[in-house]
């Protein structure tokens, strides 16, 4: 069922917590792939009811960034949803989430603002204020749906390790389920962003994921010096590719490594074609 508006969840949900039903809630910003479908399945296998956000979410994105031109496909979305058995597919508008004429930024809105030790690394650093708005409009669709169980990507590392602190920092009620990272055989992480991607550029594309295998290939032979793993990576990269970061993280808090162990996630952003990619591996 599509539903656009906040009253029409609440409702239905309210329904269901009455029958003493589980919810489970994916969010997404639709242009849903085999990567959503992966955290959407996992939901209808745990949960007696799963609930599918598609909203495009301005206050997550930069100036300069890609909202106007970011992918929506809504019909494709609720067709794949339908399809896989998903009750609501809440797709409300940006009016509908933050009112008409609000000023969307922190001056004039509540927002909801993560650590900065969190924040001002890894894909923060580029994309300043883009984790206070994921973190408020999660929050905010926590509270409009009242799930027991949210489903969110390792693909997008650092926003899970923030919205689990966001979660444990606030005590919201609403259990994390880390779901792993969907590729193409490739190895390619899937993205809705790889639409922007030529043919060509899809190829050059492998670059993050064979630094992150072959990295992984060489902790296992023994090499743990950070330095030295990084060092690895430089043979792969050519001017297709112009690198954002290569970091290596704790798992939890994404404190910095100087030698890697198991509880270690490997970062990498890197532009091919101007679109920004992300990866990750754990060692
Ligand atoms: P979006 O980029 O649409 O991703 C929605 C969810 O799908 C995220 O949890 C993301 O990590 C997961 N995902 C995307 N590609 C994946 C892949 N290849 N494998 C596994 N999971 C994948 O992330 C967002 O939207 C937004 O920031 C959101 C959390 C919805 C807040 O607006």
């Amino acid at each position: 069922m599509l539903v656009h508006t906040i009253e029409e969840v609440r409702k239905q949900v309210k329904e269901w917590k009455k029958q003493g039903l589980t919810v489970g809630l994916v969010p997404t910003m639709g242009a849903l792939h085999a990567g959503h479908k992966s955290l959407i399945d996992k939901s209808i296998a745990k949960c007696d009811k799963t609930v599918v956000s598609v909203f495009v979410n301005p206050i997550q994105f930069c100036p300069g960034e890609d909202l106007d031109k970011y992918p929506r496909t809504l019909e494709a979305d609720e067709k794949l949803c339908t399809d896989s058995g998903v009750d609501i597919v809440f797709a409300p508008s940006p009016k509908e989430m933050y009112g008409e004429g609000t000023i969307m930024s922190n001056d004039f809105l509540t927002y909801v603002i993560p650590p900065f030790f969190y924040t001002n690394k890894l894909c923060g650093k580029s994309r300043v204020g883009h984790f206070d708005g994921v973190c408020t409009v999660v929050n905010k669709l926590f509270n409009i749906v009242q799930p027991d169980f949210a489903f969110f990507g390792e693909k997008d590392r650092q926003q899970l390790i923030i919205l689990k602190k966001m979660v444990h920092d606030l005590n919201i009620p609403v259990e994390i389920i880390p779901c792993p990272i969907v590729r193409e055989e490739s190895g390619l992480a899937l993205s809705s962003r790889n639409k922007y991607l030529s043919e060509n550029g899809k190829k050059e594309a492998l670059v993050l994921s064979k630094i992150l295998n072959n990295i992984k290939t060489c902790y296992n032979k023994g090499i743990k010096d950070v330095k030295a793993l990084t060092e690895t990576a430089y043979s792969f990269i050519n001017d297709n590719h112009s690198l954002e970061y290569l970091e290596f993280r704790d798992k939890d808090n994404l404190e910095e490594k100087e030698i890697a162990d198991g509880n270690t996630i490997v970062f990498i952003a890197l532009r091919v074609e101007n679109v920004r990619l992300i990866d990750n591996i754990e060692l």
